[in-house]
């Protein structure tokens, strides 16, 4: 990697669909932060084999993902951006660290218990070692910083255990991989419930709004938003969290602060405040979804991409996946 730069490593799943929450609260974000250090992300494909999924629309909602990503601006001359299914090491180094987690670490990690509370039916071996696998993802590429939401707290905190327990046994092997408190981009609740975050999984689809929803689209689920019954627009969180919420949405995309745009709607009712959160977040997500639009109708550059971030990353990986193998007594090949 380049110069001395500290890394920074994430990654994301391809279900579901990337909301405006995650692009104000967190994309936008990791850009600069990507940029500013040796950035390096990831599209989880075999985290979420996990739970069963239809062939075909994986494969093609992975692409999606990644085609979104590229819109959103993570810029591939300046950051790794691959597919964890193309980099084998990380089920290898999968293998390893398995052998150095225990059981009941692995059972207490709260994502599993209400994975498998979920999924009764189908509590494999890969939801236990998620965690596990995450961990190679991150320790693959001696990551600095890990830019966490509070639900993958504790799984980084597993992948520090395994850090420390492996460089502890052997030698520094290694880096401790620290979480990243990004500045927190505006958090966006749900359309239809304000009290809940806005979440790619939510199966209301009235209740987020998709990157790459048309225009029309969009303009219909903040028409559909919940509000209340008062009728006059104020930023209240606690007595009024769906009138809130459109607020900060609007903050975000317009960049005005929330003071200056309430006065904005001072007799005014909720339809114009709808339909001008609606056009703002219209125009935001205009040029991502264009550029979207035509890589996805390039998949060939999509896919050249995807593998010269494969190379890049394998690269760093093959060195630390010796490592390990060295250390722990495998023969060398
Ligand atoms: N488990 C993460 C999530 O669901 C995705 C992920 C996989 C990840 N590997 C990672 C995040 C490594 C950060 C670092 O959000």
């Amino acid at each position: 990697m380049i110069g001395d730069k500290k890394i920074v490593y994430s990654a994301v799943q391809p279900t579901g669909c990337i909301t405006l929450g995650n692009y104000i609260g967190a994309i936008k974000n990791w850009i600069k932060l990507f940029e500013e250090y040796n950035g390096i992300f990831a599209i989880a494909d075999l985290h979420a084999l996990t739970v069963r999924q239809v062939p075909a629309d994986y494969r093609q909602r992975a692409v999606s993902f990644f085609a979104q990503y590229l819109a959103c601006g993570l810029d591939p001359e300046k950051c790794i951006l691959y597919f964890q299914s193309h980099v084998h090491e990380h089920t290898e180094l999968t293998w390893i660290l398995n052998c150095f987690t225990y059981i009941g670490e692995a059972q207490r990690m709260t994502q599993f218990k209400d994975k498998s509370a979920k999924h009764a039916d189908n509590v494999n071996m890969g939801l236990l070692d998620y965690p596990v696998l995450m961990a190679s993802d991150i320790l693959l590429y001696q990551t600095d910083y890990v830019p966490v939401g509070i639900d993958q707290k504790q799984h980084l905190e597993l992948s520090r255990d395994l850090a420390i327990r492996f460089n502890n046994l052997y030698s520094p092997t290694f880096t401790v991989p620290e979480a990243y408190i990004p500045k927190q981009g505006a958090k966006v609740f749900s359309l239809q419930d304000p009290t809940k975050k806005m979440s790619k999984s939510d199966p209301d689809v009235n209740a987020t709004v998709s990157l790459i929803d048309t225009p029309d689209d969009v303009m219909r689920k903040f028409k559909r938003a919940v509000t209340d019954c008062d009728g006059f627009v104020a930023y209240d969180e606690e007595n009024k969290p769906g009138v809130s919420n459109l607020l900060t949405i609007y903050s975000a995309v317009s960049g005005k602060p929330i003071e200056d745009i309430v006065p904005m709607f001072e007799g005014k009712g909720y339809a114009e405040l709808k339909t001008e959160v609606g056009d703002a977040v219209v125009e935001t997500l205009r040029p991502i979804r264009e550029k979207y639009t035509d890589f996805m109708k390039n998949k060939d550059y999509i896919l050249s991409v995807a593998k010269n971030g494969a190379m890049q990353a394998s690269g760093i990986a093959r060195r630390t996946l010796s490592k390990v193998y060295r250390k722990v007594g495998l023969v060398e090949a």
